[in-house]
């Protein structure tokens, strides 16, 4: 397809990667962008998606792999209704991912949110890891659980090599290049 056939196309952004890498914060920042120049967007994020259509699932790996295809069912409806739609979600496991990249097809855009696990320890934004180190919280995601990055994401984003802002700058740009997201020319971003 040609590139500058896109635009009015759905697309999923799929920001997987470890609690505390930064998937929401970039994924709200691209959001706000999303908004002022798009009809349609949603937000997908596991931690609110664990609260209502995925209410009473655990951590296990069939748990995770059962949220995981549920947002990507979602996302999936509402790609091929034309939303821009961001996924925001650990998402551990690359084969439930894959499948989900199946099923959407050439509109699934991987965003890989990296940041050594040290670093996200550091930030612990939640205060999940101090409780995951001390064996409060099991399985949690690398620390006693799996993360199992991504092996061709369309995106890698590596934050604590730089910032937020600069990250969803690319992810937008991203957006551009392939057509989804009409260019703004520089005297409109002023
Ligand atoms: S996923 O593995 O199923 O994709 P999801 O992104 O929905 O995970 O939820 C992860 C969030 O749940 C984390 O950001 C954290 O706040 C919380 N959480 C609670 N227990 C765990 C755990 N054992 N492993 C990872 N995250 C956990």
């Amino acid at each position: 397809m040609d590139d500058s056939m896109r635009f009015g196309r759905g697309f999923t952004l799929w920001f997987t990667g470890l609690s505390g890498a930064g998937k929401t914060t970039i994924a709200n920042i691209v959001e706000k962008e999303l908004r002022e120049r798009l009809g349609g967007v949603e937000v997908l994020d596991g931690d609110i998606v664990r609260t209502n259509l995925s209410k009473g699932l655990g951590f296990s790996r069939e748990d995770r792999d059962t949220n995981v295809l549920r947002i990507g069912f979602v996302a999936n409806l509402l790609t091929r209704n034309g939303v821009g739609v961001i996924v925001s979600a650990i998402s551990p496991f690359r084969e439930v991912r894959d499948r989900v990249r199946e099923d959407i097809g050439e509109d699934f855009i991987e965003v890989f949110i990296d940041a050594p696990v040290e670093v996200c320890a550091e930030r612990d934004v939640k205060g999940l890891y101090k409780k995951a180190y001390s064996g409060e919280i099991p399985q949690f995601t690398g620390v006693s659980d799996p993360y199992e990055s991504p092996n061709a994401p369309e995106l890698h984003i590596k934050t604590d090599e730089e910032e937020p802002s600069d990250s969803a700058r690319r992810v937008v740009e991203f957006l551009e290049h392939y057509g989804y997201l009409r260019r703004v020319e520089q005297y409109d971003r002023a």
